[in-house]
């Protein structure tokens, strides 16, 4: 075993709720001049222990952060890596006032499938170092751009060389070749087709919104949600993106780990989420609105009436193709109300939250060492400093 003591942590924040002599205003568990060991025995490295500078014990390695604040990994619970393909042209349109409506999902589709393996892995591959680059230390991977079984198994296939946190996304849009016999796709998705993608997924998600000709409605979505279920699978929802819609009823119905988007909410919606806060999280993503000229959603409105949040990218080609945490930090304050501090919190706990994990979204005794690192003095610089790269994953290795 090698411990490794990061030190020179001016501003230390640890979403540890039982931290001693920690700063617990908004649950961030704060300390000043501190310090954390990480032990490598395992297979990922684990935190040992954490606390005052001065009370630190000798480990074997030393990595001296000088006086930058060091923060959980970023948590980023929503996106779609596995894709080929450019739809840039799309983005300007709608910068003009086109509508987003889940149309070029099919473009993607025809070059992702148009891909090799290799070329997929290398731009997966590509994502997820931007990813960690920006601190983000565990993402979320769908599939839903192969759209047939080998397309979509292989897509998950690739995904699972980089996350355990893979999604089943085939019921992301009826694809063309299926347009005459939406129910025969529903079939497929329900049948073969998750039959070949369940081994390599945890999760199973679903477009539901009626608002899109291309998405799936309230009954099919249903219908999905609960085949990958009897699979084993464990289930979240795209929903009440493009209006209000019945994908948050859904989500809570079903017991979802998550329902994503939630643009368009009814004072209904609201109530359900705060009656589920337990089980179901609202995952915001103003990146999506951001990138689709959409209204954002009101988190202050959300938090204060008690319901469970997160924040990811969706990074996608479409909606938002961004990997930034902090670029969805720094919205979700300027624009969903939220301060800095529960800004970070839904982007750390609460995505970990939202893929029901315990040892990842905080920094303690027991927990995976995932620290990300702040080129300033303090997390109040993510918003402060938007568009500027100061945070990126500590490699505790490179030591
Ligand atoms: O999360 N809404 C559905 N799926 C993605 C967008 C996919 C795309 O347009 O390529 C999303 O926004
Ligand atoms: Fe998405």
């Amino acid at each position: 075993m090698t411990t490794t003591l990061v030190s020179g942590i001016a501003e230390l924040v640890t979403n540890d709720p039982h931290l001693e002599g920690a700063d617990q205003g908004e649950g961030l568990g704060l300390l000043r001049d501190a310090a954390v060991v990480i032990s490598d025995d395992g297979d990922h490295p684990t935190v040992q222990w954490v606390g005052p500078e001065g009370r630190a014990p000798q480990a074997d390695r030393k990595v001296d952060v000088e006086g930058r604040a060091v923060i959980p990994g970023f948590v980023d619970s929503h996106s779609h890596l596995v894709f080929a393909g450019d739809r840039s042209a799309e983005f300007a349109a709608r910068m003009t006032g086109q509508p987003y409506d889940g149309g070029g999902i099919a473009v993607t589709m025809a070059a992702t499938r148009a891909a090799t393996d290799d070329e997929l892995r290398r731009l997966v591959a590509d994502r997820v170092e931007e990813m960690r680059a920006q601190g983000t230390t565990t993402v979320e991977i769908k599939s839903g751009y192969g759209l047939d079984t080998d397309n979509e198994a292989r897509a998950l296939r690739i995904a699972r060389e980089f996350t355990e946190e893979t999604t089943f996304l085939g019921a992301h849009v009826v694809p063309p070749e299926a347009r005459e016999d939406r129910d025969a796709y529903v079939r497929l998705v329900t049948g073969p087709m998750l039959d070949a993608c369940a081994p390599h997924a945890r999760w199973i998600d679903v477009f539901c919104e009626p608002n899109s000709a291309h998405a799936f409605t309230e009954e099919e979505s249903r219908r999905v949600l609960q085949a990958g279920r009897a699979k084993g699978l464990e289930l979240r929802l795209h929903g009440n993106q493009l209006g209000h819609g019945p994908g948050v009823q859904l989500a809570v119905e079903l017991g979802a780990a998550s329902i994503d988007h939630c643009t368009y909410l009814s004072d209904r919606d609201v109530e359900a989420l705060v009656g589920a806060a337990d089980t179901t999280v609202a995952t915001l993503l103003p990146g999506v609105e951001f990138s689709t000229r959409s209204p954002y959603p009101d988190g202050r409105a959300l938090i204060d009436a008690g319901v469970s949040i997160a924040l990811a990218t969706d990074c996608n080609p479409g909606t938002c193709y961004s990997s930034s945490m902090p670029l969805v930090i720094a919205l979700a304050v300027r624009e969903m109300g939220l301060t800095p501090g529960e800004a970070l919190r839904a982007a750390t706990a609460g995505a970990a939250k939202a893929l029901r994990r315990n040892d990842i979204g905080w920094i303690g005794v027991g927990s995976r060492a995932d620290l990300t690192v702040l080129a300033a003095p303090s997390y109040l610089h993510l918003p402060y400093r938007p568009g500027v790269p100061i945070a990126f994953a500590l490699d505790p290795t490179a030591a």
